[in-house]
Formats: C-alpha cells, sequence, structure tokens
C-alpha cells in the first residue's frame, strides 16, 4: 500500500509537519545559521528570529514574551515545571498534587522527588477522567507548594475544568503554583494564561503541525523556580543550552496558524468524531466508549473506547495491515504490556481495559476516511475475536 492512501488516525501521538511551518523554519536551517548568542551579524539575525518567535508564542498565550522559556518539548516542559517549582519553593513545603491520569512527564517527575522526601497526592478521576474541585480543595495543606493537572488528557480526551480549579488552589494560598500541561489542549482550546489562570503551562509543537523536539514553559512572574538545564544563561538563566531558532520559528509559527484557523479546525473535526461515536458502536458489538459522553468536554479530534474480548495490540497490527495508524492508550506506553494508568484510574477493569483502542483526528481527516474506517473496523474485529473466542462479547 502507497503511503497516500495509508489513513493516519493518530494524531494525539504526533502530527505531521504544515509545509507553511516548513517554509517559516526552511531559513534558519539552511542560512541564518548564526548562533543567537553571538554578537556579530549572524548572531544578531538568529537572536531577531528567535525573539520575534517568542513574542508570537507570548501572543497566542495572552502572556509577555520574558515568561516563555524555550525547551525540547512537553516531556522537558513538564520535568521543568515540577522539578522547577519544588525545589524553588522546598523552603516552604514540600507537598505537591498532581491527578492520576496525568502524562508519564508529570508521574515520573513526581515519583522522583517523592524519592527525595516530597510527599504526593494523586487526585482520583471520575468515571469519564475528571478531576474534581471540591477534591482538589479537600486535599490542598499549608505546605502545598505546586498543583499540576492536565488540560486534556492524551488517551481519553477529557478536558479538565482548569480554571475552575486553579481557582480553588488560589482561594486556598496564592503563592501555591499551578500548572498544567496544555500538550494535548494547545491547538484545540483557549491557552489564555490569564483567562485559564494558570501559572505554568506546557506546550510541545509536534502536536500541532510544528517540528519535534521543540516545545515552551509559560512561566508567570514571581514564580519560584530553578531551571534543570544548566550551563550558559540562555532563556534567563531558566534553560542552557543554545537555543533551537528553527524549532523556536516553528513553534511560533504552528501556534499562530492553529489559532487563526482554530473554529474551522475543530468544526470539521467535531463533526468527524461525533460521526465515529455515533455509528462505531452500532455497527460493532462489544463496544464500550470512554472518555467524556458530553462531547463539550472532550478533545474535538479525540475518540477512545475499548473492544471487549481483545487485546488492543492485535486490533493495531490488523488495522496497520489494513491502511489504518491508530493507537491503543498513549503511544509511550505501546510496546509495554502494561494496562493504562488513565483507564485504571476510571475505573476501567484491566481486561477490559486491555482491549483500549484510541483514534485521534486530524484536520487532513475526511468523511471518507472515517467511513473506510467503519467499513473496515468491524470485519477485522470480528475476526480476530472468532480467532480467540475465549472472552464471551454483551452486546
Ligand atoms: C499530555 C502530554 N504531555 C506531555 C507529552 C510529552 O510531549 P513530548 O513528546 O513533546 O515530550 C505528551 C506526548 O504525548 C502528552 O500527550
Amino acid at each position: 500500500m502507497n503511503s497516500d492512501q495509508r489513513i493516519y488516525l493518530d494524531h494525539a501521538a504526533t502530527t505531521p509537519l504544515d509545509p507553511r511551518v516548513l517554509e517559516a523554519m526552511l531559513p534558519y536551517l539552511a542560512s541564518a545559521w548564526g548562533n543567537p548568542s553571538s554578537i556579530y551579524y549572524e548572531g544578531r539575525e538568529a537572536r531577531k528570529a528567535l525573539e520575534a518567535a517568542r513574542r508570537d508564542i507570548a501572543a497566542v498565550l495572552g502572556a509577555k514574551p520574558n515568561d516563555i522559556v524555550l525547551t525540547s518539548g512537553g516531556s522537558e516542559s513538564d520535568n521543568a515545571a515540577i522539578r522547577g517549582v519544588a525545589y524553588a519553593a522546598q523552603r516552604r513545603g514540600r507537598h505537591i498534587i498532581t491527578s492520576a491520569i496525568e502524562h508519564h512527564a508529570v508521574l515520573h517527575a513526581v515519583e522522583q522527588l517523592t524519592q527525595e522526601g516530597f510527599e504526593a497526592t494523586y487526585l482520583p478521576v471520575d468515571g469519564e477522567g475528571f478531576v474534581s474541585p471540591e477534591g482538589l480543595r479537600a486535599a490542598l495543606r499549608p505546605e502545598t507548594t505546586l498543583v499540576s493537572i492536565m488540560y486534556a488528557n492524551n488517551e481519553v480526551g477529557t478536558i479538565e475544568p482548569i480554571a475552575e480549579l486553579a481557582r480553588a488552589v488560589k482561594e486556598y494560598d496564592p503563592r501555591i503554583v499551578f500548572h498544567t500541561d496544555a500538550v494535548q489542549a494547545a491547538g484545540s482550546l483557549d491557552i489564555n494564561v490569564d483567562n485559564l489562570g494558570v501559572d505554568m503551562l506546557s506546550l510541545a509543537a509536534h502536536k500541532i503541525y510544528g517540528p519535534k523536539g521543540v516545545g515552551a514553559l509559560y512561566v508567570r512572574p514571581r514564580t519560584p523556580f530553578a531551571g534543570q538545564m544548566l550551563g550558559g544563561s540562555q532563556e534567563r538563566n531558566r534553560r542552557a543550552g543554545t537555543e533551537n531558532v528553527a524549532g523556536a520559528v516553528g513553534l511560533a509559527k504552528a501556534l499562530t496558524v492553529a489559532y487563526e484557523e482554530l473554529d474551522t479546525r475543530n468544526a470539521h473535526l467535531r463533526d468527524l468524531r461525533d460521526h465515529l461515536w455515533r455509528e462505531l458502536p452500532r455497527r460493532l458489538p462489544g463496544v464500550r466508549l470512554t472518555g467524556p459522553s458530553d462531547p463539550e468536554r472532550r478533545l474535538p479530534n479525540s475518540f477512545s473506547c475499548c473492544l471487549e474480548g481483545l487485546e488492543g495490540e492485535a486490533v493495531l497490527i490488523q488495522m496497520d495491515l489494513n491502511g489504518i495508524a491508530a493507537s491503543s492508550g498513549s503511544a509511550c506506553t505501546t510496546g509495554s504490556l502494561e494496562v493504562s494508568h488513565v483507564l485504571t484510574a476510571m475505573g476501567i477493569d484491566e481486561a477490559a481495559a486491555r482491549g483500549s483502542l484510541r483514534l485521534t483526528l486530524g484536520r487532513d481527516n475526511t468523511r471518507d476516511d472515517i467511513d473506510t474506517v467503519l467499513e473496515r473496523l468491524p470485519g477485522l474485529v470480528e475476526k480476530l475475536r472468532r480467532l480467540a473466542p475465549s472472552r464471551p462479547v454483551t452486546a
């Protein structure tokens, strides 16, 4: 099968590079390759491009350019936020609150801190993946320094009530830093940091048709923050290392285009997602939809379900052979046989969670793509169920 005929439905893992983003980046790879810290002409040209990119990124966030720290992507932004605040504020307290369904970039950073004597509370979620503001209020303590709750979940698309959660924290103690991982939310939802009331926000370019290996962390002025990458004084001493100028230009262009086209993109994605949501359970028995049932509280491009009696991996392999790229849980856990921590936190039992399937749509997908999936998926699922008939399927 040639790659043009394939149907790519894993945009939560990564997205193709927008040609307009590539075009904006090319000069900074090919000709204007100076080091932005150099004082001569070549350095100044690179610096100009870097600072223009920072201004554009800040504009989308409703922030000041100096509040943007450029990073190597979502994981680094999350790590920098969690560790940066935990260490800088540890004289005041060593208690961190996060949720049970965060990306591992947050969970593993918090876990490591607990091995160093920090305390962590992992807020539970309900059956649709929502963190409760009341639950957060009850978990706050005088020694809490940081709360990190994701804006939208990468596996089931749940949009957390970030403004309400941040407000609850600030009412308790305005010194507590509120961080949100907006890696999946960016390009679909409002990420204005004042509307959300957050102190820190993580972004990654490759989820919004930008390049891989570049991201940003918004840091509100006066947030206690200890840089985690040590060396030179780049990024106002918050992240050492020669800046990725072309990457920053790419992130800025991808974000700007995403927010210019937000409404049309979202309307298109919602239309495709709702079609899939309505049709798949009608055409295939034993489909349990996962995540929010209210389409308004779910990412516009996100569809997820569990297929009874099957292993998600087996379904993915069959889909791949049939020209469809999809995911079972997050890409980062694919390859390990661990059951998704997100689905288990939502109360889905291990057997059902093993049959999870995630389809995340993109702006280039068409109705025809979805109809092709609706035609092919039931047949291949039935075939797999015939081959492994040990687990009964309830309609
Ligand atoms: C919610 C969330 N946070 C963080 C990350 C990590 O981002 P990156 O791959 O850019 O390091 C991802 C990537 O899948 C994600 O979905």
